[in-house]
Parts: structure tokens; C-alpha cells; sequence
């Protein structure tokens, strides 16, 4: 798939086939995990890879109900935790930056899945000292993201988008664009 293809491709996925995910398809979307820019290349980023029913269940355990992206980590085959140490990023202003870094990251994994016809669910929804506690995650690392992964069941419509011109100034504040 072309670059933009896989943009426009792109959907929350929240029902799952059972077919596993390919080794080597983990490996290519793990790896543009790793390649994803961050503040100082600091990398303030872990994952954690849940696969068996097991750990599945300490997941979804923390993942309340009226969260609709629970049922894609019920019937996906994979789950990843996204876990990242504040102390290991930037602060400007008040601003946070290891969200910043988190969101590229994933995106980068969530891009890549996409192009290989996975899909996945970005998840900010849960209870957090919940996983920290099954998983084992110490402070101060915060849980950033959930997802889970494995081959779409079912193929949503795109969501609405805003219009570029209500997106994009040009030059000022509020100043429409020339194009
Ligand atoms: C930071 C972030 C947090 C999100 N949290 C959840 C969530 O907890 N549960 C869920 O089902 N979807 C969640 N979503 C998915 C959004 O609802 C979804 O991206 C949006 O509705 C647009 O749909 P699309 O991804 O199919 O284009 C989240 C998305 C983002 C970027």
C-alpha cells in the first residue's frame, strides 16, 4: 500500500478475527516502533505484549465496560500496553512531552499494522493503577495507551473529519488559506 493509502485506510478496529499475527509482521510494525522520533532521542517509551489468555483477562479486568474498544482486546489475539516514564522525556511550559513521543510511536506501529492488514484500536480509556499492578509496571512509569492487534472482522466507515479550512489558517489566526 502507498503511504497515504494506508493514511486514508486507517480505522479503530474494535472486533477481531482469530488468525494470529504473523512473526514477521510483528516484527516490521515492533521495529517502526523503535524507529519513531522522540524528545533528546530519549525513547521514554516501553511496550508490553499480552498474547495469552491469561494476561488477557488481568487486561481486560482494567478496561471498564462502557469502554467500546473493549471488545476489540477480547477478541484480538494480541494487546499491547504502552507504558513511558515522564523523566525520560521533555517538559515545556507545563507541556508534557512524553504523550507527544507516545503518539508518535504508536502511530508509527498503528500505521505499519495497517499496511499489512492489521488492525488496531489506540485505547486511552482504563484503569491505570489496575495494570500497572498486573503488569508490574513501577512509578513513576505512566500507562499511556492500550491497543489491540490482529486482522480486522469487520470493516467500519470512516469517521467525520473537520474540513481543511477549518483546520488550516494561512499566516494568521483564523485567516483563511489561499490555495
Ligand atoms: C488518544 C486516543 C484515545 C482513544 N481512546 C479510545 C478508547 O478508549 N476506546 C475506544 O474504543 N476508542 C478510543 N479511541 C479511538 C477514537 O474513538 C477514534 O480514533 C475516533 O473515533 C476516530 O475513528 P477512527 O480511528 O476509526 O478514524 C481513541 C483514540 C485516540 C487517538
Amino acid at each position: 500500500m502507498e503511504f497515504f493509502d494506508v493514511v486514508a485506510a486507517r480505522r479503530s478496529i474494535r472486533k477481531y478475527r482469530e488468525t494470529p499475527v504473523e512473526k514477521e509482521k510483528l516484527a516490521s510494525l515492533l521495529e517502526a516502533f523503535r524507529l519513531a522520533p522522540s524528545w533528546k532521542d530519549l525513547q521514554c517509551w516501553r511496550l508490553i505484549m499480552v498474547d495469552t489468555p491469561a494476561e488477557k483477562e488481568k487486561l481486560l479486568a482494567a478496561v471498564p465496560d462502557s469502554n467500546p474498544g473493549k471488545k476489540g482486546i477480547a477478541s484480538a489475539p494480541v494487546a499491547l500496553i504502552l507504558a513511558a516514564n515522564p523523566a525520560d522525556s521533555g517538559e515545556r511550559d507545563g507541556q508534557a512531552y512524553y504523550l507527544v513521543d507516545c503518539g508518535i510511536a504508536l502511530q508509527n506501529l498503528v500505521l505499519a499494522a495497517c499496511a499489512q492488514g492489521l488492525g488496531t484500536c489506540w485505547m486511552g480509556i482504563f484503569e491505570e493503577g489496575m495494570i500497572k499492578a498486573a503488569f508490574d509496571i513501577p512509578d513513576p512509569w505512566r500507562v499511556v495507551a492500550v491497543t489491540p492487534l490482529g486482522y480486522p472482522d469487520q470493516e467500519p466507515k470512516p469517521r467525520p473529519r473537520k474540513p481543511l479550512s477549518e483546520l488550516v489558517f494561512g499566516g494568521a489566526w483564523g485567516r483563511p488559506r489561499q490555495e
